[in-house]
């Protein structure tokens, strides 16, 4: 199909944000996300909850955003959905829908991978930011991916480094419920962070080979660390909430960027983007413009609205794909897991 006049529907359902987002030639018209309050009680995802919220969300949303863009249903060219990596339950509801809305449109349907779509944000036409140039490593963090990929084309990717155990963003969340705070508790230790002394605690940085992470360890040593202080001090955590977050995000940022380092030093690529929930971390959003002075790398940091799930980047992936014109067929099925 030629580039004209595109517009795209994308469609999220993953885990726990129902998104739908209409993208018109590049630029998004309308980016709607429902977050579902429910797993808030539970400290974490509760997937059968999930999938019924889904179910209860996602035709509102889709009517919002094609509201909010002011188009009809009948000028969409394609839809594009989630195929996975995501919660099978959570899955088939966008999956079942885009489906069902592309056939009795009778318009293309794009299965997308979540992950790839992750990166794939950063190609959304947005004054102010610059698209990165292939070949280009995106670090990818979010609350189930911590992976380094070398990305050579849109749908060329290889994933180069990843996590052994748990996500960036599960040691994010993890150490805030062993400090008391509500899930997701990435965004409140970023917001602590932001007036603590970074240097007030030391925590042991995981020794694993090559480009891998592992971040299990450091829960389990913040845990031990937080016991220790509270039998001294039962107040240690509200006096020091702000220094203890300070410091976790520090070792965090200090992994991340360790690897980064080594991932340029072993491909000779200088051209960094991160992607996914905690990109919208403040510290790491910091470093890594920093980065661009300290190393010479040229860094790329998507919009705010860009990083935790949303359905612009199922639409911009979408968009590529309709260019492509790899369809998914109506025998598609969802995928709780999906290579890069
Ligand atoms: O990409 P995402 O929305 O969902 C997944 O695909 O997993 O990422 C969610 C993760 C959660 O772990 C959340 O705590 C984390 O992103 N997150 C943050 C911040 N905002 C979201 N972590 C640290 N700092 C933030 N500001
Ligand atoms: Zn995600």
């Amino acid at each position: 199909m030629a580039a004209q006049n595109i517009y795209i529907l994308g469609i999220e359902s993953s885990c726990d944000d129902t998104a739908a987002a209409v993208l018109h030639n590049g630029r998004i018209l309308s980016n709607v996300v429902a977050t579902q309050e429910i797993h808030k009680k539970y400290g974490g995802v509760v997937p059968e909850l999930a999938s019924r919220a889904h179910q209860q969300n996602i035709v509102p949303v889709i009517h919002e955003a094609l509201n909010q863009a002011g188009i009809k249903k009948e000028q969409l060219s394609a839809i594009a959905f989630t195929r996975g990596p995501g919660l099978m339950g959570s899955l088939l509801v966008g999956t079942s829908f885009a489906k069902s809305m592309a056939l009795g449109l009778n318009i293309p349907l794009l299965d997308i991978n979540h992950m790839q779509a992750h990166i794939l944000a950063h190609f959304i036409d947005e004054e102010g930011f610059e698209k990165p140039k292939f070949p280009f490593l995106a670090l990818t963090i979010s609350g189930g991916h911590t992976q380094i990929v070398k990305v050579s084309d849109y749908f060329e990717m290889e994933v180069i480094g990843q996590t052994l155990d748990d996500a960036v963003g599960e040691a994010f969340d993890k150490s805030a419920k062993i400090l008391g705070l509500p899930y997701p508790g990435g965004p409140l230790i970023d917001k602590n962070a932001q007036k603590g002394d970074p240097k007030a605690f030391d925590f042991p940085k995981p020794k694993v080979g090559d480009l891998d992470f592992s971040f299990s360890g450091l829960k389990t040593s913040i845990l031990y660390f937080v016991q220790k202080k509270l039998k001294e001090d039962p107040q240690f955590i509200e006096e020091n909430l702000e220094d203890i977050c300070a410091s976790i995000q520090h070792t965090i940022i200090k992994i991340l960027m360790d690897k980064l380092k080594k991932a340029v030093k072993q491909t000779g690529i200088t051209q960094i983007a991160i992607a996914g929930g905690v990109s919208a971390n403040s510290g790491i959003r910091k470093t890594l413009k920093e980065a661009e002075q300290k190393y010479q790398w040229q860094t790329y940091v998507p919009k705010f609205e860009y990083t935790t799930d949303n359905a612009a980047m199922i639409a911009i992936a979408g968009h590529f794909k309709l260019l492509t014109g790899e369809y998914a067929s109506m025998s598609t099925t969802a995928k709780a897991r999906i290579k890069m």
